[in-house]
């Protein structure tokens, strides 16, 4: 049993109070859980019951906390079933947040325990996920007296109880043992498609086009975290069980090359993905197997409860099973396990059901439905199909290390540090950007023991622990956002003093969540659409919008002949129109928007090529009007600046002075103008005498910096002038202010009623979380 020792010892050297990597988690889910923090103040702490209840509580509650909803909940409702029987005055209720690994679970348990509320027991991994997460915050209760009193302590392999334990207790009891690595697959399809199970990710890549050409997914894959699920697996095959255990005790780099080269491997594999991975459940994705849509699906041993317990499939015989690719004779593992938290409600309870859930009846009768292994040493195999039953023996006879994907190898901090560098990958498929970010983060992170003293984290917004996230949304060149990330952490930093981190999501919409997920530290260079979805997700708030020729909000201009009888907008009714493009967004979009809205109908409508072209077809009379870009005139010398509550035209009395000056610029008196007419000044400098305004739609914000909903007030304006100070420097001009980046070149404040006409364009273009940024 030497190996397993040895996944023990290396999986208790671990990364403890990890600080996120310049970039935050991506999710498939709004609530991916955080980092932890500073233990809220937590109320009166529950005297721990010194021995195991003697007698049976009477009427009242226990809550159990997991993701096992739905098609995942078979085994958890058989053991509580076992508990209801032994317990028939207490009320079990079974609290359950969907989503595979825990992803919502755990941002949603995270709250209830900073708050004050825990669940009376919950499912977390054994390892870091437990420890690194949760004991070092001293949020759980000692379990030490429960298992004496059970008599557990040599009953689960010694290793497991490593990854239990610290020093000072044992933190939970672990109801199985599941696989990581494991390939699934329809031996029936494979022959009908002439290939096989491959024993290598060549293999795979080899029959990867064989399988495609007949219309075949290769491999189907799913939301986010099953992406960190398969990597683990590609990465084990190219670093071996020693190369992925010195990569969790620091002594192998991320940027050593094979360890890039696991994400070269990576990228070749997704190329034989589907392309919806990440709209897909992990089961939607093993349904594709099931359905033939797809050859393999690399899972976790959950799936058997999928195939066999849902579905009815007869594992070995409708379906089979190998170990992913390049992996066989390593077993990667995972345990879930349940604790008692500080302060729940009823711990008596609580420790009844752990009793339950260690003892032989209660692990045989939950993980011969799960696709597990009873974490006991004493289960009855009997019990078993045909998967379990070779899990059992692979388990016995491999080598074994721990799954990062499921919380075994690394605490939540690292995971979600991880998640940003996959969605590095995801973006840049470039391995070697990938492995640097991952390196920053194990740089920034300390490689010690479970054992050594957990620094509480400085929770101060802004504190190096605690830094202000700053999200941008991939419009443009997202490499190099990414690499001039840091010009934009230092220059807030210096303008403030306090800490930043930049990421970049993988979406517009992944943007909008984190900010809605993340609401008192997050600040996001959103455009105007998003900020009002939003505005309207979750109340997310304005600071600025960018500035350009001076002003942070733009028009668009309805134009007409001057001597036209059209006097108001519903006289375009039935008029013939002129636009630059269908998707210019002041010259077609939004006037569309504003038509449908007041029940407006043009008639003919003319698409021109540009907005020069549409000033020139109304100047020509080739239509009854036109919409094009408005940008304010100035002024003549000491009136100040235009504002929104003067016309938008040239003043009457001014009009027969239009003409250009000898540089070409166009000025009636002193006013110069500037809206799309100037730009057919040579060919027509009579195009003000010729061209007049009709009126201006509501504004539109340029680019905003917008707050999470609940940003502390008292550091906005802080953060406004930082970044007004910040455009005007050379950091800004190699980041932010850069063509390659966002372009800013001066912000305003801007206000939430700024955005009423975007509103309505959104609600008319329909634009959606789901569509935005297409
Ligand atoms: C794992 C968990 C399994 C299973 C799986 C899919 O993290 O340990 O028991 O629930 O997620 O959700």
């Amino acid at each position: 049993m030497l190996t397993k020792r040895l996944w023990y010892a290396l999986t208790v050297l671990l990364l403890i109070g990890l600080v996120a990597s310049a970039c935050s988690q991506p999710t498939e889910a709004p609530t991916e859980a955080p980092e932890v923090e500073e233990p809220a103040p937590v109320e009166e702490e529950e005297p721990m019951a010194e021995e195991p209840a003697e007698e049976e509580p009477m009427g009242s509650e226990l809550e159990i906390y997991s993701w096992w909803a739905g098609d995942e909940g078979p085994a958890l409702e058989a053991l509580i079933e076992l508990y209801n029987g032994m317990y028939p005055d207490v009320e079990v209720i079974n609290a359950t947040v969907a989503g595979g690994s825990g992803t919502e679970a755990k941002a949603v348990l995270k709250t209830r325990m900073l708050g004050g509320d825990p669940p009376d027991t919950f499912q977390v991994h054994a390892g870091q996920e437990l420890i690194g997460t949760w004991v070092v915050a001293d949020r759980m209760e000692d379990l030490t007296s429960l298992y004496e009193e059970e008599g557990w302590m040599d009953k689960f392999p010694e290793g497991l109880m490593d990854l239990l334990s610290t020093s000072d207790g044992i933190w939970s009891v672990p109801v199985n043992i599941h696989r990581s690595n494991v390939l699934w697959y329809i031996p029936d399809n494979l022959e009908e498609w002439g290939v096989e199970a491959p024993e290598t990710w060549d293999d795979f890549l080899a029959i990867c086009p064989t399988l495609q050409d007949q219309g075949v997914v290769p491999l189907s894959l799913g939301v986010n975290w099953t992406h960190n699920h398969l990597w683990e697996a590609v990465a084990l095959s190219e670093l071996g069980p020693e190369g992925w255990n010195a990569l969790w005790t620091g002594e192998k780099q991320f940027t050593d090359p094979d360890v890039v080269a696991t994400w070269d491997l990576f990228g070749k594999i997704l190329d034989c993905t589907n392309e919806d991975a990440t709209s897909l459940s992990w089961q939607q994705a093993t349904d594709m197997v099931l359905s033939g849509d797809a050859a393999f699906n690399e899972m976790g041993d959950w799936a058997m409860t999928y195939f066999t317990v849902i579905n009815g499939l007869e594992p070995g015989v409708d379906y089979a099973w190998s170990p992913a690719p390049g992996t066989d004779g390593v077993f990667m593992a995972l345990s879930d396990s349940f604790g008692l938290p500080v302060g729940a409600p009823n711990p008596e309870n609580v420790i009844n059901w752990l009793s339950l859930m260690g003892s032989v009846e209660g692990q045989d009768a939950f993980n011969p439905l799960k696709g597990s292994i009873a974490a006991r040493l004493d289960s009855d195999l009997t019990k078993y199909n045909a998967y379990g039953q070779s899990a059992a023996e692979d388990w016995a006879s491999d080598e074994v290390v721990g799954s990062l994907a499921h919380g075994a190898v690394a605490n939540e901090t690292f995971m979600n540090g991880f998640a940003s560098g996959m969605e590095v990958f995801l973006n840049t498929g470039d391995p070697v950007a990938t492995s640097n970010a991952l390196q920053e983060l194990a740089l920034e992170s300390e490689v010690t023991s479970v054992e050594a003293e957990a620094e509480p984290m400085a929770m101060e917004l802004g504190s190096e622990d605690n830094p202000i996230k700053v999200l941008f949304v991939p419009s443009v060149d997202t490499n190099f956002m990414i690499e001039s990330g840091d010009l934009i952490e230092q220059g807030l930093n210096e303008a403030t003093g306090l800490n930043f981190e930049v990421s970049v999501p993988a979406s517009y919409a992944a943007t909008i969540e984190e900010m809605c997920a993340s609401p008192d530290d997050t600040i996001g260079f959103i455009p105007a659409f998003g900020y009002v979805l939003a505005n309207d997700l979750c109340g997310v708030e304005p600071g600025l919008a960018s500035e350009r020729y001076g002003w942070n909000v733009y028009w668009t201009q309805f134009i007409v002949p001057r001597d036209s009888d059209i006097q108001s907008f519903e006289d375009l009714e039935g008029m013939s129109w002129g636009y630059p493009e269908v998707t210019s967004t002041s010259g077609y979009l939004y006037p569309t928007a504003l038509f449908n809205d007041m029940g407006i109908t043009p008639g003919e409508q003319v698409e021109t090529g540009g907005h020069t072209e549409a000033v020139r077809a109304v100047y020509n009379g080739e239509v009854d009007f036109a919409t094009t870009y408005f940008s304010a005139p100035l002024l003549p010398e000491g009136e100040g600046t235009w504002s929104t509550d003067m016309a938008p035209d040239i003043p009457d009395d001014l009009i027969a002075e239009c003409a250009p000056d000898e540089e070409g610029k166009l000025f009636c008196g002193g006013y110069r103008v500037l809206d799309a007419r100037a730009s057919l000044t040579e060919e027509a400098p009579d195009v003000v005498q010729k061209v007049r305004i009709l009126g201006l739609t509501p504004e539109i914000p340029n680019d905003t910096m917008s707050f999470g909903p609940e940003f502390p007030e008292d550091l906005r304006q802080t953060i406004n002038d930082a970044v007004i100070a910040f455009i005007g420097t050379e950091a800004c001009e190699q980041s932010l202010c850069n063509e390659n980046f966002y372009d800013w070149t001066g912000a305003g404040p801007i206000f939430d009623e700024n955005f009423d006409g975007v509103r309505i364009l959104v609600e008319e273009q329909g634009i959606t979380l789901e569509n935005i940024g297409e």
